[in-house]
């Protein structure tokens, strides 16, 4: 793995870790820092690209999305010009979201080298089903875990989730991560309330922020701290309710520290965590995350299973290995086999 300091955008005063996941990308089960001809680990080696007289010219992409989800029972009526009016409230009890996200062509080489450059397949289905579930985002904390360049945790923030936190490990998947922060946060605090709870009126402006977090552990522990720290509250007040990832299963080696990872943050008992992923021949497959999911203190269901836009969730078995194939699952904790205390380890209360 190769690490050094590097400064991010001029609004951030934090500086990320450089390290991108181009050790660990698809079809490359390599364990990040190994020796390996193809990764030459000097930066510059890195940067230098050998002159290609066919490459595009502009590799960048804006994928442009707009949601309609339905608003919250009970929800006051936004006043006239509010930003949810301005956003697309209607009175049909629907609102319209619109999300530009800023990022590369699949086939672009930025993208080989940092996967989260570009938008993967599952991160549009889990999108919907977080607008179908509306209703379990709305006020709550939420996380989202290897989210290149944040679509699915701008949307939980646009869908009135108390706080999100985006995070990311790849230092230049941040960097994009973070003008789509800019791009397509609320503009202005709404003056209705969509959760129905006047507490998170006006919060949603600053309600949602980029974070690197490289997946393990102790870094997942740090992170809690660093956050709990910042927020003056306890670690365990800290823990997100609801955590969510696309397309973050593709190289056996960070497996367990991606369990390691949700066991450290997600709050206990009633958290959970969604992860939609597309089936691709990868060297991991769903029945290992799966046995790990257990092996960690989790229980697991499968809500959703499509292939190309069509549900065939009555059709297929669990773990089949077809291509093209999206499925979610949410995990939450199993409380016959989680033991808080040893959950827990390694994590102070502040
Ligand atoms: C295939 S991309 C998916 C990006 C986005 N979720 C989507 O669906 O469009 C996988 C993302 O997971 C991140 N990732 C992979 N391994 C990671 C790790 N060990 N720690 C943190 N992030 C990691 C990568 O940097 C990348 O942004």
């Amino acid at each position: 793995m190769t690490r050094d300091s590097s400064t991010t955008g001029p609004t951030e005063e934090k500086k990320d870790t450089k390290w991108t996941d181009s050790q660990i990308r698809w079809l490359d089960d390599k364990v990040p820092g190994e020796e390996d001809d193809t990764n030459a680990s000097d930066d510059d080696e890195e940067d230098e690209m050998p002159f290609d007289p066919f490459a595009d010219p502009d590799p960048t992409e804006v994928f442009r999305f707009r949601f309609v989800a339905k608003t919250q029972k009970g929800r006051k009526s936004s006043a006239p010009g509010t930003a949810i009016e301005a956003a697309g409230s209607s009175d049909d009890g629907t609102e319209s979201i619109n999300l530009n996200i800023h990022g590369y062509k699949t086939g672009s080489d930025a993208v080989w080298q940092s996967t989260g450059l570009t938008l993967w397949k599952a991160s549009t289905y889990l999108c919907d089903y977080m607008v179908e579930h509306v209703d379990e985002l709305c006020g709550e904390r939420v996380l989202e875990l290897g989210a290149g360049l944040g679509l699915n945790g701008l949307l939980a923030h646009r869908l009135s989730a108390e706080s999100v936190v985006i995070t990311d490990g790849d230092s230049d998947a941040m960097k994009e991560l973070r003008k789509n922060i800019r791009v397509n946060r609320r503009v202005a605090p709404q003056t209705g309330d969509k959760c129905n709870d006047d507490a998170h009126q006006g919060q949603q402006h600053e309600a949602v922020s980029a974070e690197q977090l490289i997946w393990g552990k102790e870094s997942a522990e740090t992170f809690l701290e660093s956050i709990a720290q910042t927020a003056g509250s306890s670690v365990s007040s800290s823990q997100f309710s609801v955590i969510i990832a696309s397309d973050i299963i593709y190289a056996a080696v960070v497996i367990d520290p991606l369990w390691e990872t949700v066991r450290t943050l997600l709050r206990y008992p009633n958290g959970q965590f969604w992860m939609a992923f597309a089936v691709r021949k990868v060297p991991v497959t769903i029945d290992f995350v799966l046995n790990k999911a257990e092996e960690y203190g989790f229980r697991y269901e499968l809500v959703d299973s499509q292939v190309d836009g069509h549900d065939d969730s009555d059709d297929i078995a669990e773990g089949d290995s077809e291509t093209g194939r999206v499925f979610i699952y949410r995990f939450s904790w199993d409380e016959t086999k989680a033991d808080r205390d040893r959950i827990c380890v390694g994590v102070k209360e502040t």
